[in-house]
């Protein structure tokens, strides 16, 4: 359209211009919108732009955009600013951390725009929209599900404290024992240097075995904070060490097994165990409540591409059908009357698949229920 039709009325019975309804939307929208010149400098601010950096539009007129933007930044946003004008570089929409004129930071989602004059000059348009309030729910929404995460382990994890003090009365009594034949050695005058090294060696192997222990609950127990690499077998077999007492009491095995030796993820192994710990709980759980004293697990860690699946099978007779495939895994649905609380699952299914970038699904094999939990694979 030719420049001064956005001077003419839109229409015959109008007397809007183009022109008027442009400043109107430009003035009333809820937007922050701003125009710099190739010296970084405000030509053209409104006021959801004022508004959200708190300025007077007098304020930011002439000044460079920098004065919005936190002191570390400023050389790297300048030459952004310097190759978007050239079009050497497209900016996406994104977002990003500026400064409220009371020094506070605020987060905003932005977009650009490249505006040539037929003078060959550039200016950049710049839209930005207060996204903190997002960004506070959002991390909310994160918090709770951290919390929620550990108060579930507390829950799963109530049988294993006492399995870990069982585990330990029996190096417990063989340190007591040892430690009580020393005086009696001595008195018999058999106390000889060579065996009292080796009863210091058999004590100290017996304290290496409880702080094993004590190592592997704490660090399922801690939430793991950043991303890590770990062999996927060997997470689970610590889960095992750690169910030893109640598998021994429910005289069920459970079998580990991986079609290749060097099978690594990444992610959060504390959590990953706490998934298997789940599913290995509920097994249990079934063996209980059938009375089954053959009851079997078997975990097997089976590679593809950039996938590993980690299938765990039991021999419990199978989840009813109409809670496939994903009943079972709403949270607070269980079908245990007394034990019950309906948030392992659950809580299994939101770290796969929200916290791990990984699946997880249930189906029935010929015995028993099978779960298959797919997490992305590291390749070292
Ligand atoms: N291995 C399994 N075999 C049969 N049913 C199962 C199995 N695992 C889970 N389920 C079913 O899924 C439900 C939900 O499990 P979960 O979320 O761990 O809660 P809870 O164990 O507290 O009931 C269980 O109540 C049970 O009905
Ligand atoms: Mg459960």
């Amino acid at each position: 359209m030719p420049h001064n039709d956005f001077l003419q009325p839109i229409d015959q019975q109008s007397e809007l211009t183009t022109l008027q309804i442009l400043q109107g939307v430009f003035e009333s929208a809820q937007l922050g919108i701003c125009i710099t010149d190739s010296s970084y400098r405000y030509v053209k601010v409104n006021r959801a732009y004022c508004d959200l950096y708190g300025y007077t539009e007098a304020e930011l007129l002439g000044k460079p955009f920098t004065l919005v933007v936190p002191p570390g930044d400023h050389e790297r946003l300048e030459k952004l600013h310097d190759d978007f004008l050239s079009g050497r570089v497209d900016e996406i929409a994104q977002h990003w951390t500026v400064r409220h004129r009371s020094g506070r930071d605020i987060d905003i989602y932005a977009t650009a725009g490249r505006l040539v004059t037929p003078g060959g000059h550039a200016y950049k348009i710049t839209t930005a929209a207060d996204v903190s309030e997002l960004k506070t729910l959002q991390k909310q929404t994160e918090y709770q599900q951290a919390i929620l995460i550990q108060q579930a382990k507390l829950a799963e994890v109530g049988a294993m404290v006492g399995a870990i003090a069982h585990q330990w009365q029996q190096p417990v009594n063989a340190i007591a024992l040892m430690t009580q034949t020393l005086p009696l050695l001595l008195d018999q005058g058999t106390l000889t240097r060579e065996n009292l090294n080796s009863h210091v060696e058999q004590v100290m192997q017996q304290i290496r075995f409880m702080s094993q222990t004590m190592n592997d609950f704490r660090d399922f127990y801690l939430p793991s904070r950043e991303q890590e690499i770990f062999h996927v077998s060997d997470a689970i077999a610590t889960v095992r060490d750690l169910l030893q007492g109640q598998l021994l009491k429910a005289k069920a095995t459970l079998e580990i097994s991986a079609s290749e030796p060097l099978l690594y993820s990444r992610g959060y192994p504390s959590e990953f165990k706490q998934v298997v710990l789940n599913i290995i709980n509920n097994a249990l759980d079934i063996f209980q409540e059938q009375q089954r004293h053959d009851g079997h697990i078997a975990i097997k860690v089976e590679p593809d591409e950039s996938m590993l699946t980690i299938s765990i099978r039991d021999n419990g007779g199978g989840i009813p059908v109409e809670l496939l495939p994903d009943r079972i895994f709403e949270p607070f649905f269980s079908t245990k009357p007394d034990k019950g609380t309906g948030i392992g699952l659950s809580l299994a299914r939101t770290i796969i698949e929200e916290k791990s970038g990984g699946t997880i699904r249930a189906e029935n094999g010929p015995e028993g229920a099978c779960f298959l939990v797919r997490i992305p694979r590291h390749i070292r």
